[in-house]
């Protein structure tokens, strides 16, 4: 049976049997393009062979276990979950000029010290990688390269040089001559992504696929080769600072939400293993509006500061600005602080900050917002060397968090001497090495605290 033809929507990926103008799912215009669908006979040969599957007790089933290599950089192999696995393939997405080139050059270099690598580019000349990589000083000695774009050459390339790690900078670049949507569509990214893992997984290799984020924060529109690889992992900046931070967004060989950290300099990418002292650098905690929080990322605490700025507000309907945590958040904080606290801001514009460019997705933010806004509106700064973490409930309850412990280990660690934290959170002897802790149960609390 030959290949049928199928149109697939750049927009919501909806499949349609025909070609039309609009999109009958999603509506958007000229959004289908055609894609390649394998010939009924042979899609039922699945990845397990045409022979009927044998069923089996899983119990008896050896498990495969993943062997692991080390990247060459700690911070990525944390996020990887301890490093590269054979035979994997793995997405980092992010913005143009992030440093996603730059980080998997690092790589490479690291790798070809011991395997083979391939890179294939087909965003920058040869000429342009060797000037990076002059720029950052690195050992390129062993680095196969190649400027290629046609995914079926790529892999005949691959099949030839036979490496162990193949890099493919970008997956928009590349293309299959068998169907004519143009390069970057939809169709494209999703049958070479195709191509590409079913190749690494027939012959272990393991694939890093480079993809730019669209202006809607998927890669490559819609979130087309999620389900497809093995793991995806974002790398975002702090806006128009050094500082990078990886980020697992799906993990089938290990944990997400583990984050790694770098700084972009002029030699490269330089790992943070230490991330706290980065984040807290120049933090003047005895200003008023500002408040030192313990944030988890992964498996991993960080101190970061909260900023807040409460100001007069000349609007009618003043403005609540929140960088780094959610806006509704911010604007049910501020409402239990007015009922269950008694600070009206009715009047004022509240702006929130989270320092460093980090995004902070966890109720544990709550407290030490609440305590940074309250500062900034009393005009007192919060006692010295103090850290706060701890979910506020609707009731004025301040609720305890997870990893309580860990979390007090990380302040105690950078010389915190007090801490602000939920009461079921804190340990029984109220004392964490130098760390002092105060336990809080109502918002009336931590305002007391505050005012003392
Ligand atoms: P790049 O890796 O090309 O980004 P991407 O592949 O994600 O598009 O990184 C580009 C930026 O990084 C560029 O603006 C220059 C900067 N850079 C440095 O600051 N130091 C360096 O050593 C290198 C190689 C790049
Ligand atoms: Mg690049």
């Amino acid at each position: 049976m030959a290949p049928r033809t199928t149109y697939v929507c750049d927009q919501c990926g909806s499949v349609q049997p025909k070609w039309a103008g609009q999109c009958p799912d999603c509506q958007a215009w000229n959004s289908l393009t055609e894609q390649l669908q394998p010939a009924l006979k042979s899609r039922a040969g699945g990845f397990a062979g045409t022979r009927s599957a044998q069923v089996e007790d899983l119990a008896a089933v050896p498990a495969d276990r993943a062997p692991r290599q080390s990247s060459g950089l700690a911070e990525l192999d944390r996020v990887l979950g301890g490093g590269i696995v054979a035979g994997s393939v793995v997405l980092i997405g992010g913005d143009p000029g992030i440093g996603k080139s730059t980080l998997l050059l690092q790589v490479l270099v690291a790798q070809a010290r011991t395997a083979k690598v391939l890179y294939v580019s087909g965003e920058e000349s040869l000429g342009q990688i060797a000037a990076r990589a002059g720029r950052m000083d690195a050992d390129v000695a062993g680095v196969r390269c190649v400027a290629e774009t046609d995914v079926d050459a790529i892999l005949a390339t691959a099949a030839q040089e036979r490496p162990q790690l193949l890099v493919i900078d970008s997956i928009q670049t590349c293309y299959t001559g068998e169907l004519t949507a143009a390069p970057g569509s939809v169709s494209q990214v999703r049958e070479s992504a195709a191509r590409l893992t079913r190749f690494a997984k027939q012959q272990g290799i393991s694939v890093f696929l480079i993809g730019h984020v669209t202006k809607e924060g998927g890669i490559a529109g819609p979130r087309i080769l999620e389900h497809m690889v093995d793991a995806v992992l974002y790398f975002e900046g702090d806006g128009g600072g050094r500082l990078r931070i990886l980020r697992g967004i799906k993990n089938r060989f290990g944990a997400i939400n583990e984050i790694g950290v770098f700084a972009m300099t002029d030699r490269g990418l330089r790992e943070v293993p230490n991330p706290s002292a980065l984040f807290l650098s120049g933090a003047e905690t005895d200003r008023p509006g500002s408040a030192i929080m313990v944030t988890r990322e992964g498996t991993r605490p960080l101190l970061v500061e909260v900023q807040a700025l409460v100001d007069g507000s000349p609007l009618s309907n003043p403005r609540r600005v929140a960088v780094g945590v959610e806006q509704n958040r911010l604007a049910l904080l501020l409402a239990v602080l007015h009922r269950h606290g008694g600070l009206s801001m009715a009047d004022q514009d509240v702006f929130v900050n989270v320092v460093g460019g980090i995004r902070v997705n966890e109720t544990a933010a709550d407290l030490p917002t609440v305590l940074a806004v309250a500062s900034s509106l009393r005009d007192r700064p919060l006692p010295a060397r103090t850290i706060s973490f701890g979910e506020i409930g609707l009731a004025g309850e301040i609720r305890p968090v997870s990893q309580g412990e860990e979390r007090l280990k990380e302040a105690a660690a950078h010389g915190f001497r007090q801490a602000l934290v939920p009461k079921a959170n804190g340990p029984k002897k109220r004392r964490f090495g130098e760390l002092e802790i105060i336990p809080i149960e109502r918002l009336s609390d931590a305002l007391e605290a505050l005012s003392r």
